[in-house]
């Protein structure tokens, strides 16, 4: 059953602090919504929950926030323990919290990949694990799950950010249909660049990633609340025509995409040593 209208809809959001997280927690809020910001970040959360709040003074729904790491399970237990005894349900929960590192994979270390997989994928599941009986028991809700274009292609310099992405759907699609006629929904959202800090992390990056930022945080944010009323199963953004073609080329022949995936990635690699040569 789809969450039709968000007039007094209880939403946790992770990753609330900042970027889409923040959006979504606004955009919510502006409908009515009662929202629970949750963050590693405590000052951002606390600059969040006033930003919100001015950003919608008309607004009725409740703001709070509760510091989060969502790589740790009892904080998580803790954070949606915490909005079903406020509120006495969870009608909607976005997992927003994630990292966005990359780099060539001879230089990214395993601790860097399980810092990866535990904020990006394991967080995820923390809150599924923490929300689902609240939800159960209402026999309604709903998950949105932050992947990314990442999780359905593979690009270079970003091996453990695609795993972590990938992860995530593979998740998403395994407990939707374990979901399936519980009332419970599941929305995974796969974005190609959008205007956040996370993507403002350097220039070589920027570069070498071939960054190509289309898309804002409201954006997304309108979008979400969109699928979400529409019980969508996956929201794919992807308004850069590069991005939308090697999407479409992935469904058709993976093989021919990670070919030209490779190809682009050697002809930046060389235009950049050429412009250091000068
Ligand atoms: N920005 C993009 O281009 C883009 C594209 C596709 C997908 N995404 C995904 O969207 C999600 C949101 O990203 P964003 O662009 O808004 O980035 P952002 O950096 O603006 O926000 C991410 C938030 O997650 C929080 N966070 C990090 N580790 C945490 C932890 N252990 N526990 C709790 N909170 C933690 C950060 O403090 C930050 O507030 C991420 O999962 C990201 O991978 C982003």
């Amino acid at each position: 059953m789809a969450l039709k209208n968000f007039e007094g809809a209880v939403a946790v959001i992770t990753g609330g602090a900042s970027g889409i997280g923040l959006a979504t927690a606004q955009a919510l809020h502006a409908r009515g919504a009662h929202v629970v910001l949750a963050d590693i970040n405590q000052q951002g959360l606390r600059q969040a929950e006033e930003q919100t709040r001015l950003r919608n003074p008309e607004a009725m729904g409740n703001i709070s926030s509760i510091p989060t790491d969502v790589t740790n399970e009892q904080q998580v237990q803790a954070l949606m323990q915490k909005a079903t005894e406020t509120f006495g349900r969870i009608n909607l929960v976005v997992t927003c919290a994630g990292v966005g590192r990359g780099g060539p994979i001879d230089l990214f270390t395993s601790a860097e990949m399980q810092t990866m997989m535990n904020i990006n994928f394991m967080g995820t599941y923390h809150c599924v694990q923490a929300a689902l009986p609240t939800m159960r028991q209402q026999q309604s809700g709903h998950f949105v799950f932050l992947s990314s274009v990442a999780g359905k292609l593979g690009a270079p310099m970003l091996t453990g950010y695609c795993a972590s992405k990938w992860a995530i759907r593979g998740f998403s699609i395994a407990l939707r249909a374990e979901l399936h006629g519980s009332g419970i929904g599941v929305t995974t959202v796969y974005p190609a660049w959008v205007d956040t800090p996370m993507i403002h992390q350097g220039e070589d990056a920027t570069q070498l990633l071939n960054v190509q930022v289309l898309l804002t945080a409201d954006q997304v944010a309108t979008e979400i609340l969109q699928a979400v009323t529409e019980d969508r199963r996956d929201l794919t953004l992807a308004p850069n025509p590069d991005i939308a073609t090697i999407l479409q080329i992935m469904k058709e022949d993976p093989d021919k995409a990670e070919q030209l995936s490779g190809e682009a990635f050697q002809q930046r690699l060389a235009k950049i040593a050429a412009q250091q040569r000068g």
